[in-house]
């Protein structure tokens, strides 16, 4: 089932994203998170470190899968999704980083950690909550559109309108990484709620086709359609088509 929660202020969105996380936590402190990268959470892990700062909320017992990684980018990279997860979130929280699992993007094998990264979410169990962004072309973690998708952590090369859309972040586009590891479609999907995000205009048709066009590899994030428990939460403009 599909839940669209439409906010209308950017304050809203932080408190709905950060509420669901934290009451995940206050009910099982040791809760397994699947945590995203990209623009759109970053309000939503400042308003958990305010409530982690107010007493609220505690990740000392929880444990965090992260989705993906650039391959090449080390822990120290800015860009790297270690070093985004380090500033925006785990350096502010008493999150043991022990417990906080990112892809190795330096590994010398990187299927051979993408095969590692399989075993040991498999080995945790169940993700409680997976946060997702979505991409322009509908990706999902680094899982782009293709005429087949992967179940587990793999390898993908990534498009050139993925590289485009995350250059803003680098010097320029050159510097973005060509390949990635990111957790499998299957890994996503299963995963006990889903809770989707999403902010601003140019994300508005992507989200129609994905939440109400049909299944297709060719845009990855039209399968959590088959998912149970989905919160999509969106701000008006994102939320414009749906
Ligand atoms: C990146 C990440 C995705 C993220 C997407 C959208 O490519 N790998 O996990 O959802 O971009 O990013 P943004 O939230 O900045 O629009």
């Amino acid at each position: 089932m599909l839940n669209i929660v439409k906010v209308s202020s950017d304050e809203q969105f932080n408190q709905v994203g950060a509420g669901m996380i934290a009451s995940l936590l206050q009910s099982n402190p040791r809760a397994i998170l699947g945590l995203a990268t990209g623009s759109t959470p970053v309000g939503v892990y400042s308003h958990l470190i305010e409530l982690y700062q107010q007493g609220l909320v505690s990740f000392a017992q929880a444990r965090s899968f992260n989705l993906d990684e650039y391959i090449g980018l080390s822990a120290e990279h800015p860009e790297s999704y270690r070093h985004f997860m380090n500033e925006k979130l785990f350096n502010h929280v008493d999150m043991d980083l022990k417990n906080a699992h990112i892809p190795d993007g330096t590994a010398a094998d990187p299927e051979k950690a993408a095969l590692e990264y399989t075993r040991m979410l498999e080995n945790a169990g169940q993700v409680d909550l997976q946060i997702l962004g979505i991409g322009h072309n509908g990706h999902i973690g680094f899982n782009e559109p293709a005429d087949e998708l992967h179940a587990h952590t793999h390898v993908v090369e990534l498009k050139e309108r993925t590289r485009e859309a995350n250059a803003r972040f680098f010097n320029s586009i050159d510097e973005v990484p060509t390949h990635a590891i990111t957790m499998g479609i299957g890994s996503i999907l299963k995963s006990r709620q889903i809770l989707l995000m999403a902010r601003g205009a140019s994300k508005a048709e992507i989200l129609e086709r994905a939440l109400t066009g049909p299944l297709t590899t060719q845009c990855p994030a039209s399968l959590i359609q088959t998912h149970s428990n989905v919160v999509v939460l969106v701000d008006q403009a994102a939320g414009g088509r749906l």
